[in-house]
């Protein structure tokens, strides 16, 4: 596994926290680290039967011997921090960057009055962009300044690199997706910051000569929350009939739910220089393929669609998610890499 990062190639909401799940179970990773954006994502993970919604926990916290990392380039929210922290009982276990940026009150309200970001854009209303602002503008608090994160204050480019420098197993935990890039995506339709596999190494304190993989997870029928375009996108009855309908982990919101995106899917590749893909929700391409771990089982018809993806995009599909417990998954790293 060595130094491995993980991003979203869509719009988001691919399923990289169930990725990360299974990786962290198959793997016992020394560090999970995240990076992205902030409190704006939802990282759903389903472990033993229980289901868990994160939006900065590292989606390692289910395993007691693996660091959990928030990377100086992450925005913190205090309230939403401390409160995964007290849930998830990982208080020994965290590290939070000290430059980490400050998400306030005044971010969040900010984030829901302004009628652009609110309305015309459709932002999770967490706070994230007008705190990218600040940090731009120089004016943000960084978790240096927040008595209440101080027991947890880290130096995490010094954690990962030194772990690195021991052979250590890292993951780097990506959020959003490529399509919401404030560079690459459907711009002005996108969060406040890039979300490529570049970013998130910088998120995290790693250059780029220190990256030996970057899997990047796509789903099999592609979804959007918020405003933007959506080229393959379904109607709601034909999303309805294909039984693939999703409310989003932050908001709430209906998700939009398209078809693949082929050139897109392509270009994120290439961009994101990409060593592997995984594809999540094949149980919705075909129900028939729901909790299957052993790729000869599954479908003929869900084979076909993966080969062809493979094939399209150039690099091996490694991981094929059947379902969204943590178990209900096809790894063929073994064979492919
Ligand atoms: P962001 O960082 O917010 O983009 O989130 P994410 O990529 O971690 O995805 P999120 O957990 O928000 O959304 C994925 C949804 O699909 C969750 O509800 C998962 O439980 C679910 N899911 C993941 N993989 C599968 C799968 O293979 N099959 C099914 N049916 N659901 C899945
Ligand atoms: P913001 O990041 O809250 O500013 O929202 C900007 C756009 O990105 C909106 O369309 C959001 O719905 C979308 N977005 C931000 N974070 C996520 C995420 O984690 N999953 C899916 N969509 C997201
Ligand atoms: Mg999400």
């Amino acid at each position: 596994m060595a130094v491995t990062i993980v991003i979203g190639g869509f719009f988001g909401d691919e399923g990289k926290g169930k990725i990360v799940s299974h990786l962290v179970r198959e793997d016992s990773p020394s560090i999970v680290a995240r990076g992205g954006v902030g409190p704006n994502a939802g990282h759903t993970v389903k472990v033993d039967g229980e289901e868990f919604g994160t939006r900065l926990t590292p989606s390692g916290f289910f395993d007691e011997e693996c660091r959990l990392l928030v990377g100086a380039g992450t925005l913190i929210d205090p309230e939403v921090m401390n409160q995964e922290i007290e849930k998830l009982d990982i208080e020994d276990r965290i590290g939070i960057d000290k430059r980490c940026g400050i998400i306030e009150q005044k971010h969040i309200n900010r984030d829901k009055k302004d009628s652009r970001l609110s309305d015309e854009i459709e932002t999770t209303g967490t706070g994230c962009g007008p705190a990218n602002e600040d940090r731009v503008a120089r004016k943000l608090k960084q978790a240096k300044d927040i008595p209440k994160l101080k027991k947890y204050l880290t130096d995490v480019p010094k954690e990962i690199n030194n772990a690195i420098k021991n052979n250590k197993d890292i993951l780097v935990e990506g959020a959003q997706g490529f399509g919401l890039s404030l560079i690459y995506g459907t711009y002005p339709y996108v969060t406040s910051k890039d979300t490529g596999a570049s970013q998130a190494a910088c998120d995290v304190g790693i250059g780029p000569t220190k990256i030996d993989e970057v899997l990047i997870v796509f789903k099999a029928y592609p979804t959007r929350v918020g405003a933007g375009p959506f080229p393959t996108e379904m109607t709601e009855e034909e999303a309805q009939e294909h039984g693939v309908e999703e409310y989003g982990t932050v908001t709430g919101r209906p998700r939009r739910v398209g078809k693949w995106m082929k050139d897109w899917a392509e270009y994120a590749v290439m961009v994101n220089g990409a060593t592997q893909a995984a594809i999540t929700c094949i149980d919705k391409y075909d129900q028939r393929c729901r909790g299957i771990t052993d790729y000869q089982e599954l479908t003929e018809k869900a084979k076909k669609f993966i080969e062809k993806k493979e094939r399209e995009m150039g690099v091996p599909v490694t991981l094929i998610s059947t379902g969204p417990r943590n178990d209900e998954t096809i790894d063929l790293r073994k064979e492919k890499l």
